[in-house]
């Protein structure tokens, strides 16, 4: 039976654990450029255990960005502080990953510390943000650029000169980044497309612009590597038309005929009307449904905070990698304390053996 610290083969990528570092926003680069605290942040996390390191959603254009101060990767000069960070990650015996994101209508924001607000170009902000239908994420603020087909083009020409990048960056890992109401999630999801032409309407024709970035990213992303994909497996708005946990164990099964490796399931973020009730393992029973009808590898998700929560995950095969966000936050040396928890033993870093939990 696998457990929490089971190794996990993910083509020529085998991670040490299922522990893996959601990815989070810092909100900490200029001009989309990684720096120290980049290296600090994702190394601790590596020092500390994680099987697999994503970064945080990473813009794959300027315009991509949820703030001014995102990582980035849309130029080359970004890609040498983001090798150094996968060098060293690797060194620990951690993986690298990386999610490429594009915010779509929830571009354009000042950082959650001043206030989340919307940013006019005179306020640091950029006019050109883009969804697929012009209707704001909330009230009161600037509706965002219809693509047109063109733009929609350069969508998937930015997300595969992205991916190009990322493989020079060392990164062994991709995340497409299709949930929590940004670019990808706007076209799923019924709430936020209303286009009339091939990429609206039927559900086919909602999910055309993920295969095609899947399909653009493939072309380039090498076949020894895993590719995921984060969904936000439902709008949780169940009294209006939006994206349903049916939808993506049909998503899932195409997803994995596509080629991607592992769903990681999360959700919501997508509509001010969203009903959720959040608790311990809240969004778990996606990551299994998804993974049993769909029949491909998935994560789990949300508020999982203690070792032997994550163990059961895996023991009772809900999900195959447990993603852990906050708690990696409070504890970046969480996997070290988790092995001593569910009685597993594990190599820590040499320089700090004689700390070891036993
Ligand atoms: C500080 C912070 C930044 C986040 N940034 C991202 C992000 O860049 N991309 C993403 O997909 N999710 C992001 N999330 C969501 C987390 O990855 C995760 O899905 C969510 O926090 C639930 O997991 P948790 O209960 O373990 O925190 C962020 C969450 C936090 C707390």
């Amino acid at each position: 039976m696998n457990h929490l610290f089971s190794p996990l083969k993910l083509k020529d990528v085998e991670l040490k654990n299922r522990l893996v570092v959601s990815p989070m926003c810092q909100y900490s680069s200029t001009d989309g450029f990684a720096n120290d605290w980049h290296l600090v942040h994702l190394g601790s996390r590596a020092v500390g255990g994680a099987g697999l390191i994503i970064s945080e959603a990473t813009a794959v254009s300027p315009e991509g960005r949820i703030t001014p101060f995102d990582l980035g990767i849309w130029k080359d000069e970004h890609i040498p502080f983001l090798k150094r960070i996968t060098d060293f990650i690797h060194q620990q015996g951690s993986v690298a990953g990386i999610q490429l994101a594009h915010a779509g209508r929830k571009a354009t924001k000042s950082q959650p510390w001043t206030g989340n607000k919307h940013l006019s170009p005179e306020e640091g902000g950029w006019e050109n943000f883009v969804a697929p239908s012009p209707i704001p994420f909330e009230e009161n603020t600037p509706a965002p650029i219809e693509l047109d087909l063109e733009g929609i083009q350069k969508v998937i020409a930015d997300f595969k000169a992205a991916t190009s990048r990322a493989v020079a960056a060392g990164f062994k890992v991709a995340e497409i980044h299709a949930a929590h109401g940004y670019l990808l999630h706007e076209f799923l999801s019924p709430l936020s497309n209303k286009r009339t032409d091939q990429y609206g309407g039927t559900f086919e024709n909602r999910i055309r612009l993920l295969f095609e970035i899947v399909a653009a990213v493939k072309e380039v992303w090498p076949e020894n590597l895993p590719l995921f994909v984060r969904i936000s497996a439902s709008d949780w708005v169940p009294e209006e038309e939006s994206w349903t946990i049916q939808d993506s164990v049909v998503l899932g099964k195409e997803l994995k005929a596509a080629g991607v490796d592992l769903i990681d399931c999360s959700s919501g973020g997508n509509s001010t009307k969203q009903q959720i009730s959040v608790g311990p393992g809240y969004q778990t029973p996606f990551a299994q449904a998804v993974r049993l009808e769909s029949n491909i590898l998935t994560g789990a998700v949300g508020l999982i905070n203690s070792a032997s929560q994550a163990d059961h995950i895996i023991r009772t095969g809900q999900a195959d990698v447990v993603i852990i966000a906050r708690e990696f936050l409070r504890n970046p040396y969480f996997p070290l304390h988790a092995a001593a928890e569910v009685h597993k033993e594990i190599k820590w870093p040499v320089q700090y053996e004689r700390a070891k939990l036993r």
